[in-house]
């Protein structure tokens, strides 16, 4: 969800007024997928990078998030839909929010329509270092670690690879996002800032993927 802190300096406004206005985005993109019969969806709401933030902005950003979550949960979970997060619980992350995260968790734990995971302090290569902790922790011996034994340590293992990875604000960058997972997505660039993606534009991505032809290394079929 990239494209915030430009789109409100495009408009002369403070750069957390972008954030504000990243949530009709959010809604409309996550009900957009809702009515598509999209199964998941990952949305990248802070990394693990973006402690580096000024205070303010991070400080804006942990109650931005809490709030959202607060004043969306119960609509979304009458929708059927599943919330869930990816990423550190540490330290950095205020108990309130953490305690936030965990009752939207807790209510929709059993919906099945959609699942819309948050990451949320995360970054791709912290998702693997804390797997590979796991693995120690968990005495997997070395011969005995593969791919089925990482992903199985993943924040989230149930949920499967992503088929399509939309960036959006004209960047061409990873930026730490779901390194794992994306190994054979699909990747999707829009020059749309985050404030004004709407589902029309995640529906333009699906259509832009259903052009490709995906090989996963093999050939043509
Ligand atoms: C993305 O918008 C939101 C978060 C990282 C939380 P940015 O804040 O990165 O916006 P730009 O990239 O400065 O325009
Ligand atoms: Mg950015």
């Amino acid at each position: 969800m990239d494209g915030n802190g430009r789109w409100a300096q495009q408009r002369g406004l403070p750069r957390t007024d972008g954030h504000a206005a990243g949530e009709e985005a959010l809604v409309d993109t996550a009900y957009g997928a809702l009515a598509a019969g999209i199964e998941t969806i990952t949305v990248y709401a802070f990394s693990t990078e973006n402690w580096r933030r000024p205070v303010d902005e991070v400080r804006y950003l942990m109650g931005f998030n809490e709030s959202l979550l607060k004043r969306r949960r119960d609509e979304l979970h009458a929708e059927g839909v599943r919330i869930t997060f990816s990423g550190r619980r540490d330290w950095r992350v205020p108990r309130r929010v953490l305690k936030n995260m965990e009752e939207a968790e807790e209510l929709t734990k059993r919906n099945k329509v959609m699942t819309l995971n948050m990451a949320f302090n995360y970054g791709g290569r912290a998702e693997i270092v804390d797997a590979v902790r796991q693995l120690v922790d968990d005495g997997v011996r070395a011969d005995k670690i593969d791919e089925r034994a990482i992903r199985a340590r993943l924040y989230h293992p149930e949920i499967p690879d992503p088929d399509v990875v939309i960036r959006t604000s004209g960047e061409y960058r990873i930026s730490n996002y779901l390194l794992w997972e994306i190994a054979y997505s699909e990747l999707v660039f829009t020059d749309v800032l985050w404030p004004d993606f709407r589902r029309e534009h995640l529906y333009a991505a699906v259509e832009e993927y259903q052009q490709r032809n995906r090989r996963y290394g093999g050939l043509e079929q």
